[in-house]
């Protein structure tokens, strides 16, 4: 296996990229997170790539968290920039123009599950943990974990796995709807696949304005929201991909679209 610490898979449409630190369970460190960063940057401006999945190396983590080693010497104003730094990679997973699914292939706990959250949405394999178990090392979730995790299953629930530590299996993550699927560990690939090369046949312009939609759109009033709605389906109006999509139905053809 390569010594880069975050690895990048390009077939078009789609894009793996791989935390790639197995003996550590996937840890992110401060060089895991910059490599990150950088794989997402390179991401966001490549045309070519239409859905982004993530995941992580070897059969036996996602990601076991942030790394409990380097934590373990931080000051606080060490630990204040490597939470917002942390924050900041996951954020550009979700502002990123392009859908990015999770394929959860084992432990997800702390900045694991973090990482997923950050996702548009997560498949799991059978064997797949998640849990925030920060409170058990005397510190909480730092990577937006106690503000997306309510915003996903509510308060009371996120509350329980966030206070308690405790690890649930990927089971009780899909009836939690941290997960929207669960698969045995050899078809999790195929199934994220399968569902991102569904999405990535759409109108790239249209999925990212979506995604973002429902993303900004949850943070405000509903009527706001709406009024965003509708400046944005006027926007796309005005997209080659609309003209090309709708088209495409009346001529009873299969859309190209272009991202224009
Ligand atoms: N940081 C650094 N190293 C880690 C790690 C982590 N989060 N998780 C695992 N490792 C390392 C272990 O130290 C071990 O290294 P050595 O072989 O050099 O000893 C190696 O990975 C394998 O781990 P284990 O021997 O512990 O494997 P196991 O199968 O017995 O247990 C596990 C697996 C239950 C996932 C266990 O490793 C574990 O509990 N890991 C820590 C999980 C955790 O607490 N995560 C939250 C971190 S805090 C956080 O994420 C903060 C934040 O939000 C920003």
């Amino acid at each position: 296996m390569s010594d880069e610490l975050v690895l990048l898979e390009k077939t078009p449409p789609l894009a793996v990229i791989t935390i790639n630190r197995p003996k550590a369970l996937n840890a992110l460190n401060s060089s895991v997170l910059s490599q990150l960063e950088q794989t997402l940057d390179q991401i966001n401006e490549d045309e070519e790539v239409r859905v982004v999945i993530i995941t992580g190396a070897g059969e036996k983590a996602f990601v076991a968290g942030a790394d409990i080693a380097e934590m373990s010497k931080m000051s606080p104003l060490e630990g204040t920039n490597f939470s917002r730094y942390g924050q900041l990679v996951f954020k550009k997973i979700q502002e990123l123009k392009k859908p990015v699914i999770a394929a959860v292939n084992g432990y997800a706990l702390g900045g694991g599950s973090e990482l997923a959250l950050s996702c548009d949405f997560a498949y799991a394999s059978e064997n797949a943990k998640f849990g925030l178990p920060e409170v058990t090392l005397g510190i909480f979730p730092g990577f937006g974990g106690t503000q997306r995790l309510p915003r996903l299953i509510g308060k009371g629930r996120a509350k329980e796995l966030i206070l308690t530590g405790k690890m649930i299996s990927a089971q009780e993550a899909y009836e939690m709807g941290i997960v929207n699927k669960v698969v045995p560990l050899d078809k999790l690939m195929e199934a994220v696949k399968e569902v991102a090369m569904q999405i990535a046949k759409n109108g790239p312009i249209a999925l990212a304005v979506a995604k973002d939609l429902v993303d900004v759109g949850y943070d405000i009033p509903l009527d706001d929201g709406c009024i965003l709605e509708s400046r944005s389906f006027g926007m796309c109006c005005s997209t080659e991909d609309k003209k090309e999509g709708m088209q495409a139905f009346l001529e009873k053809r299969k859309p190209v679209f272009t991202g224009r």
